[in-house]
């Protein structure tokens, strides 16, 4: 059974999430490529999909959304999964007490609840590291106060990624029998 892993990443964060599930996947048997959402022109003539992109500002990335408006269709007739990486820090509650990773959840999200039916969907914690911040961003990494909303550091959680990777390939083995 073969899976395409497609990603959209800006600082390396989540093309290393996308590389674990794929890496994983392959462990269980399946065929994986895992490729960057903007680099894949035809998408058709896998058997399953799993579509991730790191949160910017509570939306994925252009080339994620673009990937998933342009291959809806393929999409939707397969089994498909959705993950995104943003939150930074551990906590599991914010101070008002709500669900870290359930804030986090990007827009597209919801949107593509109708669009493609996914299978499931999945809040990654993210990684961040000021010194690499480029561009525009560089507004927000600057900002009095930011350090709190972004902390610094590697929050990417391997065992939950792994275990998200283990339950679409369940998902798919239970599909064939
Ligand atoms: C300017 C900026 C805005 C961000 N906005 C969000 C956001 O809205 N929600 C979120 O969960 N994480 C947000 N993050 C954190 C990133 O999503 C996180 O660092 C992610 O893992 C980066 O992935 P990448 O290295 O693949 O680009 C933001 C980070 C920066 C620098």
């Amino acid at each position: 059974m073969k899976v395409l892993v497609a990603y959209e990443s800006k600082y390396g964060a989540t093309e290393g999430i996308a590389e674990r599930i794929g890496e994983r996947l392959r462990t269980r048997g399946l065929e994986a490529e895992v490729v960057r959402c903007s680099d894949i022109g035809d998408a058709s003539g896998f058997d399953a999909y799993v579509v991730g992109s790191a949160t910017y500002e509570f939306r994925w990335r252009k080339g994620a959304r673009t990937f998933v408006k342009h291959h809806a269709d393929v999409l939707a007739a397969h089994p498909t999964w959705l993950f995104s990486s943003g939150p930074l820090g551990t906590e599991t509650v914010d101070k008002d007490g709500n669900d870290v990773l359930k804030g986090a959840e990007p827009k597209q999200f919801a949107t593509y609840a109708e669009l493609i039916h996914p299978r499931g969907t999945q809040v990654f914690r993210g990684a961040y590291h000021h010194d690499k911040i480029r561009g525009g961003d560089r507004i927000v990494a600057w900002m009095p106060g930011i350090r709190e909303i972004l902390p610094e550091g590697d929050f990417r959680e391997w065992d939950v990624i792994e275990g998200w990777a283990d339950s679409i390939a369940d998902s798919l083995a239970a599909a064939r029998t």
